[in-house]
């Protein structure tokens, strides 16, 4: 039997040859037919098999509770990169900027150039290492770049020569990250040198803390110290820096008054936990709902296999849903035999190894399921939702990987 309508009788009992039932004998698909209709109907972009809903309402309100943290006139960066956590980076782009935001963080020249041939137009700074490569395109196009290095400096300030340009630059120390950032027995020296430095336009010093979301912050202390002592040692120096920034999402909801004249913020920016807000309690609202569709079901006897490696078999008669979502979609291969997706406000277990394009849920338990239904990943579905912390602490990842992850061909719809 194929696509099971409510009609069909559930297979409470095995059949007597206890074998799979024969596809051949399925009867025509009407209601099929009629659910995928209705999805048309729906006003659902049927073109995208899986799709991520974006609410740019949760997007503004979180970033009020971010200006809500943070004295009036600090800046807030909006860090976009990695496709603005897989959330669509040209669409969060745009809206924040109805909204008003202040600056853009991006992670190379290739996401800051996408964005401005976008027509976002808001001062863009690339959070990452650029390689020689890049440093045209970034200062023909004025684009701010944290420098890492001595060397660093040094060659885009060759690059802006050659140009007859200026590179924007924010000097980055490492006050105890232990990645990228210069060391800060060289920070003061290499601030004056790039102050120095007519085809430089020093503009911002930064640093990034490395465990802003822990309960003890010792170390979050340490490295504010240490920067504080630098900024200080530099404005001595007569340099005077209109950007100043350290805090990410957890140092903002920290207790500690981290920041200096901006905040870098994006993983609350699109309504995830930093790691340090109440349990249950969050201020911050759930921008992304990672949703697909049911493209098959069938109802099963007891002892069939499912999926690759027949690392499920059923044990007893199953109606099973083939969702039209797999890993490359971003429904994490881990979560195979562990977790369960929303259909129809009801929890369906994710049986046997989740594979690319596809993954298999049961939905014996729930009444009425059929061909075209709407599947939620993550998000909200009647009364349960879903959370992108809760998929990532069952596979022991983090928040960022899971919504990183999620597929080009899952289509990015803004509501
Ligand atoms: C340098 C830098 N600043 C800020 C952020 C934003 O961090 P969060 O998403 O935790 O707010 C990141 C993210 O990885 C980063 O690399």
């Amino acid at each position: 039997m194929d696509d099971p309508t409510p009609e069909d009788p559930r297979p409470d009992e095995p059949r007597p040859d206890d074998s799979p039932p024969d596809d051949s004998a399925a009867s025509p698909l009407p209601d099929a037919q009629q659910a995928a209709d209705d999805f048309d109907l729906a006003g659902l972009d049927c073109r995208s098999r899986a799709w991520a809903d974006i609410s740019t309402s949760a997007l503004t309100h979180n970033l009020g509770v971010i200006r809500s943290r943070i004295p009036s006139d600090m800046k807030v960066l909006a860090v976009l990169k990695a496709d603005a956590y897989g959330h669509g980076a040209i669409g969060v782009a745009r809206h924040l900027e109805r909204v008003g935001i202040d600056m853009i963080g991006v992670g190379d020249s290739s996401e800051a150039l996408e964005l401005r041939d976008a027509a976002v137009g808001s001062p863009l700074l690339i959070l990452g290492a650029i390689v020689p490569g890049e440093m045209e395109a970034v200062v023909r196009n004025d684009i701010a770049t944290v420098i890492h290095s001595k060397e660093r400096a040094a060659m885009l300030a060759d690059v802006a020569r050659a140009l007859g340009l200026r590179a924007r630059v924010h000097l980055k120390i490492d006050t105890g990250m232990g990645r990228l950032g210069v060391t800060p027995q060289i920070a003061r020296t290499l601030a004056r040198s790039i102050a120095s430095n007519p085809h430089l336009s020093f503009e911002g010093l930064c640093t990034h803390y490395g465990s802003a979301a822990s309960p003890v912050p010792f170390h979050t202390a340490d490295q504010l110290t240490t920067f504080v002592r630098l900024h200080e040692e530099i404005r001595a120096d007569g340099i005077a820096l209109p950007l100043v920034h350290a805090s990410n999402s957890a140092a903002v909801f920290s207790t500690l008054r981290t920041h200096f004249t901006m905040v870098r913020t994006g993983l609350a920016l699109y309504g995830m936990d930093p790691g340090n807000l109440p349990v249950g309690a969050s201020p911050l609202q759930p921008v992304l709902s990672l949703r697909t569709q049911i493209v098959y079901m069938k109802d099963v006897v007891a002892e069939t296999p499912v999926g690759y490696n027949r690392t499920y078999v059923t044990p007893r008669p199953t109606r099973l849903a083939v969702i039209a979502a797999g890993y490359s979609d971003g429904l994490p291969y881990a979560l195979s035999n562990r977790s369960y997706v929303l259909i129809r406000g009801e929890r369906a277990p994710i049986v046997g190894s989740v594979s690319m394009d596809y993954t298999t849920v049961d939905v014996t338990e729930i009444e009425g399921t059929t061909v075209g239904d709407e599947v939620t990943i993550i998000g909200e579905s009647g009364k349960r939702r879903i959370r992108t912390e809760d998929l990532a602490r069952t596979i022991g990842t983090i928040p960022y990987e899971i919504t990183t992850r999620l597929g080009r061909r899952v289509a990015r719809r803004f509501i």
